[in-house]
């Protein structure tokens, strides 16, 4: 720009007009900065438009007319929306606006990027991202949005761009460091080109059926999430993409008996290419043993068995000894009427007793015995 606009002073050196330069000096400036000139506080070479860490709240508006790269990262641009680009860009293909804090995607925010291929919106703070937003001819191949959201709350955001807006051409997707936890059975089915997709530290917990079913996938990275198994219909989904990688290392992998779907399905593939470094976190007896080292036979479930008894017992045991105790109560309240009871027994068992004795006596006494035995007779 400074060297597109000479000073006052110099044009009056050369010439006596500079009355006349004042007033006509910014419509020049104005067309010079419309098409060549480079924007305030930005480098301009080549193609190549940076403006970086410089504190800009937008996006410099007036840029070269062939600018193809443009990096405004770093700086504290909170929304973008159709005022970011007033004039058409057409040799535009790669926007760079990541570390901006940006926390809204307008609706036609890249309507006059016609040959956008690859954006990158990283390190931001999205809360609002109109499904609008790309026109629906884009060419856009590459997105990132590493670490692009507020929070974990704004995960619909994500779902309904990639759904609905119209990312056909879409190859390369970077949801890295992202708080996804879940991903809808739906999330990627908008995405018919999407061969690269990065997962990386998203807090994923399963990977359900049917996911990755749609997208041709080739390069699937699901490191540092919270995956424990993989169901046995995504094994499927994943061994119908011969092309495919996938990388899993990072995740804490439960070594139980319903684990052995996933290990037969981990030691025979060739697409897990971090194999090697997969290791069990549970349980106890198999934390950090590599996956591959691990036998069928030691998957066991056996470890919550023995828990399930444990517990069994021991309220066994309770039920038992309250059984006792209101035993005991009961004795100890009806001690009167029990005590009388006894007596009675025992009276009754005296008198049986007295009577027994004394045919014992009879019995015993051999005059006596025969006696009874003739008088029986
Ligand atoms: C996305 O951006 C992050 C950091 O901003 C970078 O590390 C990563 O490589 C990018 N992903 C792709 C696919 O370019
Ligand atoms: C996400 O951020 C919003 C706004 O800052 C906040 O109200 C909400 O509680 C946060 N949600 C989570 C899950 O942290
Ligand atoms: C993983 O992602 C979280 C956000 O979900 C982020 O705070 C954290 O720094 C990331 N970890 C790494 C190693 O990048
Ligand atoms: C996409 O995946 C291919 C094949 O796995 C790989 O060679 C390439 O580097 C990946 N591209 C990006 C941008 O990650
Ligand atoms: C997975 O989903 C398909 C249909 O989308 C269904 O036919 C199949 O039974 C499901 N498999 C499992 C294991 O849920
Ligand atoms: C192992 O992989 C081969 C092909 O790579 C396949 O034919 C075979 O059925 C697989 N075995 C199991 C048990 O999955
Ligand atoms: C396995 O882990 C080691 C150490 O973290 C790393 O250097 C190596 O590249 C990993 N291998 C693969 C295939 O990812």
């Amino acid at each position: 720009m400074r060297l597109l606009s000479p000073s006052c002073g110099e044009i009056r050196g050369t010439t006596h007009m500079c009355g006349v330069m004042r007033s006509v000096l910014p419509l020049l400036l104005a067309a010079a900065l419309c098409c060549h000139g480079c924007p305030d506080k930005c480098l301009c070479f080549s193609q190549t438009v940076k403006c970086v860490n410089q504190d800009l709240d937008a996006i410099p508006r007036s840029l070269p007319a062939d600018t193809k790269s443009l990096f405004v990262t770093g700086n504290r641009v909170s929304r973008v929306s159709a005022d970011s680009f007033p004039t058409r860009l057409p040799s535009l293909t790669d926007l760079y606006l990541g570390g901006n804090g940006i926390e809204s995607v307008d609706a036609m925010v890249f309507d006059n990027l016609p040959n956008l291929a690859r954006l990158d919106l990283s390190n931001n703070r999205i809360q609002a991202f109109s499904e609008r937003a790309f026109p629906e001819d884009n060419k856009v191949q590459l997105l990132n949005l590493s670490r692009s959201f507020h929070n974990h709350s704004f995960m619909d955001v994500v779902q309904s761009v990639l759904q609905g807006g119209n990312l056909l051409q879409l190859a390369v997707l970077d949801l890295s460091n992202n708080d996804l936890v879940i991903l809808p059975d739906d999330m990627f089915t908008g995405l018919p080109s999407l061969t690269n997709l990065s997962l990386q530290n998203s807090s994923v917990l399963s990977v359900l059926n049917g996911t990755l079913r749609a997208p041709p996938l080739r390069d699937l990275d699901l490191r540092d999430n919270g995956l424990r198994d993989l169901p046995f219909a995504t094994l499927e989904d994943l061994g119908l993409k011969p092309a495919l990688h996938v990388q899993l290392a990072g995740n804490p992998w439960r070594c139980d008996c319903f684990f052995e779907d996933t290990l037969l399905w981990l030691k025979n593939s060739t697409q897990v290419v971090d194999a090697q470094n997969l290791t069990c976190a549970d349980p106890k007896a198999l934390r950090r043993r590599p996956l591959l080292r691990v036998e069928r036979s030691q998957l066991k479930c056996s470890g919550d068995m023995e828990g399930v008894l444990e517990t069994s017992y021991v309220f066994l045991g309770l039920v038992l000894a309250l059984i006792g105790v209101i035993f005991l109560l009961v004795l100890y309240l009806n001690r009167k009427g029990i005590k009388r009871w006894i007596y009675n027994i025992r009276d009754a068992c005296r008198d049986h007793m007295e009577g027994y004795h004394y045919r014992y006596e009879i019995n015993s006494d051999p005059r006596l015995a025969s006696l009874s035995i003739n008088s029986d007779v």
